[in-house]
């Protein structure tokens, strides 16, 4: 049996007082979800207060990206893998689409992200997905083996994924309120699990891998009812307690 594991990406959304109300609630529901992991991912300013009020429960800290260079230096702006290991951060998210398209991260770069988050012993929870563009002109599978393939070229690239959690979020599906179905999704989680088994079957078979892309407590069970499907990358839907909780229960 794979470790489930449902992830709520918080993005750019909060507010002190709302992450508050938005932990407290978490904290207070979490005991309704009985064998899955549950992580949240605040954004960096977030992280001492949300680990504080996280001390003792269930829930686990993520951040939502991290910075490719080990150490300290002048990279402005930039958050290291060591300073979200001093805030107690399990995961990191690497890759996310919105990382890929909006601030031109290639697949290069994302792996080093990767690299750098395992370092320091993090999780990195490595995005992949394509866009509509690319699935209508049948270059999903081509896109998500290149994403992997950075990866997979560095030595004993594929290895790291014992301790990796991958996510497919088709771009079209995120934000959009349009969901993969499950059929659609389970292709490609099989299709990642059989690139993963080419370079180390045992792997393959252990590492979660998790779907993004407008999860809602209304679709989340028959999603997490697929054979390759082993939780979710939650984005709107993991700022209200209720909808979140009810999606990590569904993947118990
Ligand atoms: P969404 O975002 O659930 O709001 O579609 C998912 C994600 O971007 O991780």
């Amino acid at each position: 049996m794979r470790q489930r594991l449902v992830a709520g990406n918080w993005k750019m959304h909060g507010t002190r007082d709302g992450v508050k109300a938005l932990i407290g609630e978490l904290k207070a529901g979490i005991d309704r979800v009985k064998t899955a992991q549950v992580a949240v991912c605040p954004p960096y300013v977030f992280l001492p207060e949300v680990r504080d009020m996280l001390q003792g429960s269930a829930i686990a800290l993520g951040a939502q990206d991290v910075c490719q260079i080990d150490g300290e230096g002048a990279y402005t702006g930039e958050v290291s893998a060591a300073m979200l290991s001093e805030f107690d951060c399990r995961y990191v998210i690497v890759g996310h689409s919105e990382r890929r398209h909006i601030y031109d991260e290639s697949d290069t770069l994302v792996v080093e992200k990767f690299v750098a988050a395992r370092r320091q012993g993090l999780t990195p929870i490595l995005c992949v997905g394509e866009t509509l563009d690319q699935r209508e002109s049948d270059q999903t599978e081509k896109v998500i083996g290149d994403q992997l393939e950075a990866l997979f070229v560095l030595e004993h690239g594929a290895d790291q994924l014992a301790h990796a959690v991958i996510a497919y979020e088709p771009v079209w599906a995120i934000g959009t309120g349009r969901t993969a179905t499950p059929d659609q999704a389970q292709e490609v989680h099989a299709f990642i699990r059989r690139k993963v088994a080419d370079y180390n079957p045992a792997i393959a078979e252990q590492v979660a891998i998790l779907y993004g892309g407008s999860v809602k407590a209304g679709n989340a069970a028959d999603l997490f009812a697929m054979a390759d499907i082993d939780g979710g990358l939650i984005g709107g839907a993991s700022l209200k307690a209720d909808e979140f909780l009810a999606i990590c229960a569904a993947a118990d």
